[in-house]
Parts: structure tokens; C-alpha cells; sequence
């Protein structure tokens, strides 16, 4: 699903998101970087429809969303489906969470299908179980499998390979540009790391202060920014 963004404001006491202009198409994997406190999670949070702008708009598919009306049919809602940084897991089995959206959507449990993802995400043998017993790691891929197993068009990513080791990183980036090659979702990739920014995004966007700084081809972005803020954080002198 697309999105299309038009003079979105968000204000918190201290604090103002305002974006201009932005859209976010099917198929691409567009990453989100830029100092703490950027806006970067306020953006994924109104993306995610949990956060009412105060103005502006959304077109959603072919839906226009404003403050007066932000709150897409269930449908809709459920197309979308997000990552954190630290996985909330249900106090229960690897397996029963992986199906849980499955469950809620009263979808049939091809256990086959079930599998295969888990497998993917090298699970199989945890698969019975519980979830307060794994890794950081583990639990990320248990969180990837769940946001996947119900094949979202939209996926929204918050910082969720920080703090784990390469070998977890690898298996969760691979998976998602698996998926958004063959799936064609749309995905927003928050991350603190430029490597990584490199490695899975089509188009990477630079936010500071609440606002866009640079949203640019890949090759753009790194190897020829346009604005004076996008060079200083890529060299490392912006401090966050
Ligand atoms: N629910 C909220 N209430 C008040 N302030 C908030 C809320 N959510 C975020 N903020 C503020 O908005 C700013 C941007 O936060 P956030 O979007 O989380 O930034 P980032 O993800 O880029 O680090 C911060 O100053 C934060 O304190
Ligand atoms: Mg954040």
C-alpha cells in the first residue's frame, strides 16, 4: 500500500513533526536515519495510524486521511504491522506467538506455511518454546515471523536489529528484503546504522528536528548529499 504525505503536523510540548511532502511506495524499503529525538517514531507511529496528526493529510491507498478522520476500517489497520527494538512477546510458546495474528484475523493455519517462515527465520527448534526463556536475538526473529506470517503490505521497522549480534542481523535482513522482494509491502526502516541503511534500503531519508533534512536514492544519499547537515551526519560530526 502507498502512502502520500502532505503538510503532516505533529506537536508535543517541545517538540514539532512536520512534514512537507512525502511519499512511500509499494515494493521499496525506504530508511529512516537521524539523531534521538528526530521525529523518526512519531513518523512510524502516524504511518501506523496509533497517532492523530493535528494537520494535514494521508492518502492511504486511494483513501484520504486527516486529523478529523484518522482511523482506517479494521481492514485496513490490519494491513499494517510493526517491529520494535525490544519485541513484545505473548507469555507464551515461539509457535502460539508466530500464529497469534493468524488467530485474531480468524485466518486458517496452514501449518505448512507456518513452518516455512519459521524455518526461514531459523526457529524450528524452538518452536515449543516459551518465549520469556530466549535470546534477544531469538525473540527478534519470533517478532519478525509474527509481523510476517500474515503477509502485511505495509511494515514498519523500529530499530529493530539494535543491540544484536551480526549473525541475528543477517538472518532479520535478509528475511525482510526477501519478503519485500517478493511480496512487495511497503517498508519503513528505522536504523541508527549507516551500513545498514546501505545494505537493505532503496531510498534513505535523513530527519532532524522533526523535519525531513534529505530523502534520496541510495546512491544519492551516500555518495553525493545535497545538504550540508546529511554530509556532517554521515561524516559523524552531528552528535546524537
Ligand atoms: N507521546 C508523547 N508525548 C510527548 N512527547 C513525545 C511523545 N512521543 C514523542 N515525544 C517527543 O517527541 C520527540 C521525538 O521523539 P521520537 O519520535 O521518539 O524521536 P526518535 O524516534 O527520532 O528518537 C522527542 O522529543 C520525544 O520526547
Ligand atoms: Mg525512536
Amino acid at each position: 500500500m502507498s502512502y502520500k504525505i502532505r503538510g503532516l503536523k505533529k506537536e508535543y510540548k517541545g517538540f514539532k513533526l512536520y512534514i512537507d511532502e512525502l511519499s512511500l511506495y509499494k515494493g521499496e524499503i525506504f530508511c529512516l536515519l537521524g539523531p534521538s529525538g528526530a521525529g523518526k517514531t512519531t513518523l512510524l507511529r502516524l504511518l501506523n495510524f496509533l497517532e492523530k496528526p493535528d494537520e494535514g493529510e494521508v492518502l492511504y491507498g486511494n483513501k484520504k486521511y486527516t486529523s478529523q478522520n484518522y482511523l482506517p476500517p479494521l481492514e485496513a489497520m490490519r494491513q499494517i504491522t510493526t517491529v520494535f527494538q525490544r519485541p513484545a512477546l505473548l507469555k507464551d510458546t515461539v509457535w502460539n506467538n508466530i500464529i497469534y495474528p493468524l488467530k485474531i484475523r480468524k485466518e486458517i493455519i496452514d501449518k505448512e506455511k507456518v513452518m516455512g517462515v519459521v524455518e526461514e527465520l531459523g526457529l524450528t527448534n524452538l518452536i515449543k518454546q516459551r518465549s520469556e526463556t530466549l535470546s534477544g536475538g531469538e525473540a527478534q526473529r519470533v517478532a519478525l515471523a509474527r509481523a510476517l506470517i500474515f503477509k502485511p503490505q505495509v511494515l514498519l521497522l523500529d530499530e529493530p536489529t539494535a543491540n544484536l549480534d551480526p549473525g541475528n542481523i543477517k538472518i532479520i535482513e535478509e528475511m525482510v528484503l526477501k519478503y519485500t522482494f517478493q511480496e512487495k509491502p511497503t517498508v519503513v526502516w528505522i536504523t541508527h546504522n549507516h551500513f545498514q541503511a546501505k545494505r537493505v534500503g532503496h531510498r534513505i531519508c535523513l530527519m532532524d528536528k522533526g523535519c525531513i533534512v534529505e530523502a534520496r536514492d541510495k546512491d544519492t544519499f551516500f555518495r553525493s548529499p545535497k545538504h550540508q547537515k546529511t554530509k556532517e551526519f554521515l561524516s559523524g560530526e552531528m552528535f546524537f
